[in-house]
């Protein structure tokens, strides 16, 4: 691994250099948004000050000048996931909208009665509930991927759910509830063979390790832009060129016609066809910034940090006996994700007490209710990594959630 400072990493991430109500912040939440660097930042506040322009529709300089931020940015996304053309990305406003833009555009045109989709019990609610909706309507059936008593989904479960009534196999990469990374590599080869599609939720992976969608061989991919430095609002739809091309839009308006007739339309060509209306040029240009900061650092090396931070994290957790850990118990298998509660203590009670030693974890159900039933749990603590953490973080986050049953009232 190349020789590289996290002190002057965290130089460029001004929020982390702040301290909150007297405290060090210690941000541990990025697997809800990650913290964004200068170079993003002044990116947008030079956009606005000196470039902004509605892109693909005037002739003027700032028009124009838009429009080369914009597509761009779609050059970059397509070299950094190594998508065959600029055609196979497509601009939403994050992983979210992406996966209905495909239930609508493609679940709904595509799937018929009595198919088969087959999403993982780990789904965040937005790979789940469209697919849900797709299902009623169709009168499809949805089938789980169920994990072993390991956290895990073996092979075995794999080969008894994708069956030859799989239309389309929709799963995350890395769950965002549990850290565990599927076995996506074999689930893509095995639905192929069964002639089915694969959409991959690659919201927590593609932030934390390289995903190329060539060497995957995936049919669809989504990311959210504000899971890896870029600001809210940007996400990406990838799609192999000959099934975008098949599927109609899902969105009307602006930007993504031919001719339009008192009562009827012809659609623009791919990405256009798919993105109706002014499309978010700043947030392009900010994802365009957060992708070279990554290059810049390495996603090899970005993976290796926090491998690091994960399995010393792990360690430490496992070593506390008030703490009870989710999902995997392993490190190989997970992306830099975990799980956890303090015994006898609601999970908001030990994100509040945490909170006022200045560290920021996420505590709920994540966003996969499902998930959380299976486990038989309610809700957990989730702290999740970045590049930019630090061992001593983590030692002050583990120091802090030693005090959590003491402010309870717990002796021990
Ligand atoms: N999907 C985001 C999370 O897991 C919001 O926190």
């Amino acid at each position: 691994m190349k020789q590289i400072s996290v002190d002057d990493i965290r130089k460029d991430f001004p929020v982390l250099n702040q301290t909150i109500n007297g405290r060090k912040l210690i941000y541990l939440d990025n697997a809800a948004t990650t913290q964004k660097p200068n170079t993003v930042i002044k990116s947008i506040e030079n956009y606005y000050k000196s470039f902004n322009g509605n892109p693909h529709r005037g002739a003027h300089y700032l028009s124009l000048k838009s429009t080369e931020i914009y597509e761009t940015g779609r050059k970059k996304v397509a070299n950094f996931i190594n998508a065959s053309s600029t055609r196979e990305v497509i601009f939403t406003r994050n992983a979210t909208e992406s996966l209905n833009l495909l239930a609508y555009s493609y679940g709904m045109n595509f799937i018929e009665e009595g198919d088969e989709i087959v999403i993982s019990i780990m789904e965040h609610h937005s790979n789940l509930i469209p697919w849900q909706q797709v299902a009623k309507s169709k009168k499809a059936v949805l089938k789980y991927l169920y994990t072993n008593e390991e956290g895990i989904i073996t092979e075995e479960e794999i080969k008894k759910k994708i069956t030859d009534k799989t239309k389309l196999v929709s799963i995350a990469h890395v769950s965002n509830a549990l850290g565990t990374i599927n076995p996506i590599k074999f689930i893509i080869d095995y639905a192929h063979s069964r002639d089915a599609k694969v959409i991959l939720d690659a919201a927590q992976s593609l932030p934390h390790m390289k995903v190329n969608v060539k060497n995957l061989d995936v049919d669809f991919l989504v990311f959210s832009g504000h899971k890896m430095l870029a600001p809210l609002g940007i996400g990406v739809l990838y799609g192999k060129e000959n099934l975008l091309e098949k599927i109609p839009p899902f969105l009307y308006g602006g930007d993504m016609i031919e001719y339009v007739y008192e009562d009827s339309t012809t659609f623009a060509e791919l990405p256009h066809k798919l993105e109706a209306g002014t499309q978010n040029v700043a947030g392009v240009l900010g994802l365009t910034k957060a992708i070279d900061y990554l290059n810049e650092i390495g996603m090899d090396n970005i993976e290796e940090m926090e491998s690091e931070l994960t399995s010393y994290a792990l360690e430490k957790l496992d070593s506390l006996s008030e703490i009870e850990l989710y999902g995997f118990k392993g490190i190989s298998n997970r992306g830099s994700v975990i799980s956890f509660n303090v015994k006898d203590v609601h999970p908001h009670d030990t994100a509040s007490i945490l909170d006022a030693y200045g560290v920021a974890i996420r505590a709920g159900h994540h966003c996969a209710q499902p998930l959380m039933r299976y486990l038989g749990i309610n809700a957990t603590c989730r702290a999740s990594f970045y590049f930019y953490n630090t061992k001593e973080e983590i030692d002050l986050f583990i120091e802090s959630l030693k005090n959590v049953r003491k402010w309870l009232g717990y002796e021990s």
